[in-house]
């Protein structure tokens, strides 16, 4: 071998052992890829040594090219091995660094709203008594929302305290009265519905916001009496709160029902007795036993007349309850304003 080619392949091997002895020097893979380019890059050490070939005589050239192509194949196949190694120890060592006993993270769910679940039981309550459900308009005209219900223009009700209007004569329904309206005007008796929804109010304080939900029933048929009303709110409020409840109607006063009356049920918190069992009063009922959970009457012949029915062939009641106040009552929460803030802490407590 001539002298020239043999310094050739010469320097070309020791630059093979040269990488060779460089092994475990590159600890990752960025010091990996540096290496690469030290050595096979285009301004790398191979590439300085094929320099010289070009001033190799042409007979010497075609072996000087393929010792030159080992060496690189050599050279390429030690950083790719010492690569495959790397990416190996990298994946053992987070395997290692997997806990498989450690105990997984949760999907968090959903759930349903304090507010609907009530309204649901509530529903399914009235529904299993015989009522059918039925929904209409939040956005409402001045006549179902008061002039059908017997509540006259100069009636405190309409008051601009409370009513939010849309236009003079449209208002934001302000109960869910007018669905008792609504309802005789597109049945014949019998007639018994319920209708829950949204209610507005211009009012908002620790138990007051500008929007809440309410339902509404109404039965109307022959010979429909107060004891008919009496009877189906006491099991109403029964499977709602407990058997052991006690109820009791008090007289009262609404435009639309006649005679009118409120409801109370023995307090839920004290269990009727008016105070807590370290003696203090309690606060739900206030020290009274009682908590007043709906409104109710005996539909007046006004109403009956707005909607076409005869007073004198048919009777019916009505009551209207306050969905936010059940559950405030039932799951003892103080503040009314808990139900619109959507914190997820609080709500995920009815999950
Ligand atoms: N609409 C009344 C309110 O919002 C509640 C009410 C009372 C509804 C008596 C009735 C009823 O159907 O008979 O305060």
């Amino acid at each position: 071998m001539s002298e020239d080619l043999k310094t050739f392949v010469e320097g070309l091997e020791s630059l093979a052992l040269e990488c060779e002895a460089r092994k475990g020097q590159a600890c990752s893979l960025k010091e990996l890829e540096d290496l690469r380019v030290e050595f096979l890059g285009r301004k790398g050490k191979l590439a300085a040594n094929m320099a010289t070939l070009a001033k190799l005589p042409n007979e010497l050239k075609p072996e000087a090219g393929r010792t030159a192509n080992e060496v690189k194949n050599r050279i390429t196949e030690l950083i790719d091995g010492w690569q495959a190694d790397l990416v190996a120890a990298e994946a053992a060592e987070k395997l290692s660094r997997f806990d498989p006993s450690m105990p997984g993270r949760k999907p968090w769910a959903g759930s349903l709203h304090p507010v609907t679940l009530v309204m649901d039981e509530i529903c399914d309550i009235l529904t299993g008594l015989g009522f059918e459900h039925a929904s209409g308009p939040e956005v409402e005209n001045d006549w179902h929302n008061f002039e059908a219900l017997n509540i006259p223009p100069e009636h405190p009700a309409r008051d601009m305290q409370d009513t939010l209007y849309v236009s003079e004569n449209i208002v934001l329904r302000t109960h869910t009265s007018p669905m008792q309206v609504r309802s005789m005007l597109g049945r014949k008796p019998p007639v018994a519905v319920i209708a829950p929804g949204k209610v507005y109010r211009r009012d908002s304080d620790l138990t007051h916001t500008p929007m809440f939900h309410q339902i509404e029933g109404l039965l109307v048929d022959k010979g429909v009496s107060m004891a008919d009303l009496r009877g189906t709110l006491t099991a109403f409020v029964r499977q709602l709160f407990g058997t052991g409840t006690e109820v009791r109607f008090r007289p009262s006063f609404f435009p639309f029902t006649e005679p009118s009356a409120e409801v109370d049920i023995s307090c839920v918190m004290c269990a009727g007795k008016g105070q807590n069992k370290d003696g203090s009063t309690c606060r739900v009922c206030k020290g009274t036993g009682w908590v007043e959970i709906l409104g109710c009457g005996m539909v007046d012949p006004n109403v009956f007349k707005s909607v076409g029915y005869d007073p004198e062939e048919f009777t019916g009641f009505a009551f209207g309850l306050g969905i936010e106040r059940v559950a405030m009552l039932k799951y003892g929460i103080g503040d009314l304003r808990m139900f619109f803030e959507n914190d997820v802490r609080f709500l995920e407590q009815f999950a």
